[in-house]
């Protein structure tokens, strides 16, 4: 993966370190001066999830606070680049600012996949606790090695499962079944502890693999099953909140880097507000979504008790411990504390 990432900053090699060269202007490139710029920010989320209106508050932010100085280009749904293709994008400078699930990063950091370690997060808090401390910020840390910035965490949700064969009440039921996944070794471990099959296929590619049945199911975030529809072409619906998706924002380093320190102290401030709209809208917006889930009446839900859930952790039991060992001990461990 190191070699990829020297393979694809060469080509920002002879541009020099200054912001022009990856999206900024030099005009205004005194440290007193907000830079003139124009950033690129893409995900594959649509606008009305946590992602899409977090980013729509940077772009707020960012244009009020520089008088328009900075104008922020928010291109949802994978309308720029997808997430096959945006990491390199970044890393090449093509794009100023990502926001893919952090499992999505594990090649560089198997630490990533903190977030699919089956039931390792208890609730928002949680994860607040952890991705606002020492360890949390250290992991985005391990991004400098590999031409890019982590610059927060923002959250998704809980993941539950669909799919369209069975109900799912008990980790037996999954056995045979064909579920998505965004990638990463964890989940795919988890399920084939459970007896399925997963396969990564990109988001913006689900709803056609279901609807043609190249899978079976999928998981996901309550937000995400909703504003992707996966009711019109999915049976069942498990809350099983087995695992957490979220999100790291990304930028390219040394377009960050090139910057100058008031125009890095705007963008932080935005970055900060950003993350807490995010925060804020999570727990609202799956509500909202969870009722138009019910209302359409198209899926039949199944709500997992505590004690369904424990059945589901005992199966995976074997794949948190394999797991854990191979994380950054001190990450982990004080990810663990931050739920005390
Ligand atoms: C996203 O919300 O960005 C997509 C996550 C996924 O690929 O499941």
């Amino acid at each position: 993966m190191s070699l990829l990432s020297l393979a694809l900053l060469l080509p920002l090699a002879g541009c020099g370190s200054d912001a022009s060269s990856v999206g900024a202007s030099k005009e205004g490139n005194k440290d007193s001066d907000i830079q003139k710029l124009e950033i690129k920010l893409s995900h594959v989320a649509s606008d009305n999830t946590p992602k899409g209106l977090a980013a729509l508050k940077f772009k707020e932010m960012v244009e009020e606070k520089s008088a328009g100085k900075i104008k922020v280009k928010v291109f949802p749904s994978g309308q720029l680049y997808g997430d096959n293709d945006e990491i390199e994008a970044v890393q090449a400078g093509n794009v100023q600012i990502i926001i893919p699930a952090a499992a999505k990063l594990s090649g560089f950091e198997e630490t990533f996949e903190i977030f699919d370690l089956p039931f390792m997060f208890k609730n928002e808090e949680h994860l607040r606790a952890f991705e606002d401390g020492e360890a949390g910020q250290q992991l985005l840390a391990t991004l400098d090695n590999h031409g890019m910035k982590g610059l927060a965490f923002w959250p998704n949700g809980f993941k539950h499962i669909t799919n369209n064969k069975v109900a799912i009440n008990e980790p037996k039921d999954l056995k045979s079944l064909k579920i998505r996944t965004h990638g990463g070794q964890i989940i795919n471990e988890f399920y084939d502890a459970l007896g399925a099959s997963s396969t990564k296929i990109a988001f913006n590619e689900t709803y056609q693999a279901l609807q043609l049945g190249t899978i079976d199911g999928q998981e996901n975030s309550i937000v995400n099953i909703e504003t992707q529809k996966y009711g019109e072409v999915q049976n069942h619906l498990t809350i099983a909140g087995h695992a957490r998706s979220e999100y790291a924002v990304v930028t390219n380093k040394q377009w960050w880097d090139g910057l100058n320190k008031e125009t890095q102290a705007l963008l932080t401030d935005a970055m900060k507000a950003a993350t807490e709209e995010g925060r804020k809208q999570v727990e609202e917006l799956e509500t909202g979504s969870m009722e138009k889930i019910k209302n359409e009446g198209k899926i039949k839900i199944v709500e997992l008790s505590d004690k369904d859930k424990e059945k589901f952790k005992q199966a995976t039991k074997p794949i948190f411990d394999k797991w854990a060992k191979k994380m950054n001990q001190e990450i982990l461990t004080k990810a663990i504390e931050a739920g005390n």
